[in-house]
């Protein structure tokens, strides 16, 4: 890995040694296994590996054989995005372009996708500017990622913190041939293996509203990064939605902003695109929605961020 010089252990901030297999901390003795491609630097002290089998149905196989083998025209629009996602999660990725985009139609307001894909051009425009280390956190199915990767020519550093979707976005990615331009962390954005200002621009896309204290997260970008370029979603400010979340500051831009301010950062709010958003219909066979909130129709907030 080109980037190896930046890495500490994300327990004890010693230096790390190592080669192929993974990487040794000389502090606290900890070892940290390199799979697949994947630094696994998560602090746990479970095999978080183990859970890379069970892949996203988590071990339901009557229900997604049901997802799989039932024609696209019977299924419900849920059940249609859960299986391209399921798609993607087993490596049919030619399956899964095909169905994801009319899928995505059908569960998210037109003004919805329309902000999303909009905020995320812009993004994408602001990061085409930076240079150096570039690491998009809380990647998960790689969205905002693949379009870096087609926009630019550069190297990206990607985190998350599940075994399971770093493994499927390890897959994508080779598939795309973006392999070699990607080195992948599996680790919390709240302890990263990543030394102080090693860290030129932290990108996110919807990466925070999906966490779940900010004050940590806020803390530890700040120590390993000059720069943060997130979009958020936001709920405005009294919103019952925000009944359903822990912490607030991940989910109304004011307190954002004064969280990251709290962290050290100044804060800019560059694009903010308003859209009608509407609960996601629920899955006839998992009964679940594809998305916990909202719970109630509402207005959200796109919300281009960018702190130095
Ligand atoms: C909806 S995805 C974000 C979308 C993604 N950024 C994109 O561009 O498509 C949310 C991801 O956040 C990850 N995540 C949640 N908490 C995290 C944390 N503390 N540290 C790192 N990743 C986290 C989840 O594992 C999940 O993959």
């Amino acid at each position: 890995m080109e980037n190896e010089a930046i890495l500490q252990c994300p327990a004890c901030r010693m230096g790390l040694s190592g080669g192929d297999d993974g990487f040794f901390c000389s502090g606290c003795k900890r070892e940290f296994k390199r799979r697949a491609g994947l630094l696994d630097f998560l602090l746990s002290g479970e095999d978080q590996w183990e859970q890379i089998g069970r892949g996203f149905m988590n071990g339901q196989e009557e229900m997604e054989k049901r997802l799989l083998e039932t024609p696209l025209v019977e299924l419900s629009t849920a059940d249609r995005l859960i299986k391209a996602v399921a798609l993607w999660y087993r490596g049919d990725f030619e399956e899964y372009r095909r169905l994801i985009e009319d899928a995505l139609t059908g569960i998210y307001t037109d003004e919805y996708n329309e902000a999303m894909k909009k905020s995320l051009n812009y993004m994408v425009n602001l990061v085409k500017e930076e240079q150096g280390v570039i690491l998009d956190l809380a990647s998960g199915m790689g969205g905002l990622l693949q379009e870096l990767l087609s926009s630019t020519k550069g190297g990206f550093i990607s985190v998350d913190v599940s075994p399971t979707s770093s493994f499927g976005l390890l897959q994508y990615l080779r598939y795309r041939n973006w392999g070699d331009r990607v080195q992948q962390l599996i680790a919390d954005a709240a302890c990263l293996p990543l030394k102080d200002n090693s860290v030129d621009v932290v990108t996110t896309a919807a990466g925070f509203q999906n966490m779940q204290d900010a004050e940590p997260v806020f803390k530890e970008i700040r120590r390993v990064s000059k720069k943060l370029i997130t979009l958020c979603i936001f709920f405005e400010r009294d919103d019952p939605n925000l009944a359903y979340v822990r912490d607030k500051s991940l989910h109304v831009a004011s307190l954002f902003r004064e969280g990251l301010e709290k962290a050290g950062w100044s804060v800019s709010m560059e694009i903010v695109l308003k859209a009608r958003a509407e609960p996601t219909p629920q899955s006839e066979i998992l009964g679940i929605r594809p998305d916990r909130l909202p719970v109630s129709p509402t207005i959200r907030h796109f919300v281009t961020v960018v702190a130095v």
